[in-house]
Order: C-alpha cells, then structure tokens, then sequence
C-alpha cells in the first residue's frame, strides 16, 4: 500500500491574524489524528492481506487544509476567524482519502473502523446509495479520533473520504474540468460527464461480480 502525502507546510509569516496563528499551532494535533486513521486503516487492511489473501485498500491519500482554503471557508459560512470557531465549525482540516479496490470493500472498511471503541461518527454521507446530482460517487465519513497529548485528550475531527479506483478517477478528472472551464459548465458538458460516472458505476459493478466469480472457484478448488 502506498501512500501519497500532500500537507501543507506550516508558514511561519502568514499575514492572517493572531488567532489564527494560534490555530496553526494545532496543526500538529490535525496531523497526529491523520496518523491515528491511518494506522487504524492500514491494521485493518493487513489483516485483511492475513486472513483473505484480499487489499481492500488500493492506496491512500491525505492532507491537512490550507491557512488559505481555512480562511476563505471561515468567510463563506460568515464567521470570525478564532482558534476557538474553526475548532468548531470545520470538520474537515484533516482530511483522509481512502482508495479501495472494490465496491464491496468500501462499506466493509468503513463499517470495521466505525465499530472500533475510540472512533465516533458524527457524519455520514453516502454519495454511492445516493450520488450527487452530477454523478459524483463515495462514501463520506466525518468521525471523531481522540488525540492523547501531555496534558488532556482532544477529541479530533477527521474527514474520510473512501471510494474506488474508478470513483476517484472520475472525481479526479472532474474536479480538474470544473477548474480549467472559464465559465459555467454548459447543460451537454454536464451530461456527458454524468454519463460517464454511470459507465463507471457499471464497471465497478462488473468487476465485483468478476471477482467474486474468481474468488469462489478458488474457494472450490481448495
Ligand atoms: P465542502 O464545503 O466542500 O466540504 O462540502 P460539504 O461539507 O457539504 O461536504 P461534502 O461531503 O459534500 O464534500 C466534501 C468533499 O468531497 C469536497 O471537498 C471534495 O473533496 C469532495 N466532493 C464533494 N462533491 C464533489 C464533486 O461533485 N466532485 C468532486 N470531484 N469532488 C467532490
Ligand atoms: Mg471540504
């Protein structure tokens, strides 16, 4: 399993304010709460490796939001910009991506990390029952990890994203389109890309039953 790492360095000269500033310090904890969930993550697919000869996870990805994305998000939903309210109110500073290979091991992941005693859901969105109206597909989790530190225990928000290769490859490309377009996606963009995330929720479809079929001649040759 690979992981791919993103993080944002910690910028000592940001023109933002004090409080701010504070907050940066937290980063650490953001990032000892991505390490929580990886290792959990990583535990539970090895185990997997052990005892099914199967990786549900292909590779991950993570990141701890930018000062930047911090503030503009702040602005959006019209709040002062403390230590205190972004503790509060954005959940998704340390974000985890979590790109399994098949359908079936995305609820199967999931569900492991989520009966663990120390995890807390406080979010679930799922986008594969229910895509987004653009054909946008994956399992949202938004849980809370606690962070043992010298003095008191934190409790950590972490978002987490899981979806499968071809999720993320459409997600990927799409999110890259909605950048390079000046102007609004027109009506027939929209659709062909939604028309795409369908062909690819067929695929995985396929690929899981392909799987199966192969996984249960093994079983029968054993
Ligand atoms: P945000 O304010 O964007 O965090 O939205 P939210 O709090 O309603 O959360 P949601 O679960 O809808 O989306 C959070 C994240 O999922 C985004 O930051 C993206 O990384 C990803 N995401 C959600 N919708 C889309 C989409 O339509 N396309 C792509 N490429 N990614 C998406
Ligand atoms: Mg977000």
């Amino acid at each position: 399993m690979q992981i791919n790492s993103t993080e944002v360095p910690f910028s000592e000269d940001l023109d933002i304010n004090g409080s701010l500033k504070e907050f940066l310090l937290q980063q650490q904890i953001y990032r000892a709460a991505i390490k929580e969930i990886k290792t959990k993550l990583e535990i539970l697919d090895e185990e997997f490796q052990a005892r099914y000869d199967h990786n549900p996870i292909h590779h991950m990805e993570y990141r701890l939001k930018a000062p930047q994305s911090i503030a503009e998000k702040m602005q959006k939903k019209g709040l002062e910009i403390t230590a205190e309210n972004i503790r509060k109110n954005l959940t998704d500073i340390a974000g985890v991506r979590v790109i399994c290979n098949y359908l079936n091991d995305i609820n199967r992941i999931a569900n492991l990390l989520l009966r663990q005693d120390d995890i807390t859901l406080v979010r679930k969105n799922d986008y594969i029952t229910g895509p987004k109206k653009n054909g946008y597909r994956s399992l949202h989790l938004i849980v809370l990890v606690p962070i043992f530190l010298a003095e008191r225990t934190e409790s950590v928000p972490v978002e987490i994203q899981i979806r499968t290769i071809a999720m993320d490859f459409w997600a990927s490309l799409e999110h890259q389109l909605k950048y390079k377009g000046h102007s609004d996606m027109s009506e027939g963009l929209r659709e062909r890309l939604k028309y795409c995330a369908e062909s690819i929720t067929r695929l995985d479809e396929e690929m899981q039953m392909i799987y199966e079929e192969i996984t249960a001649d093994d079983c029968e040759q054993q």
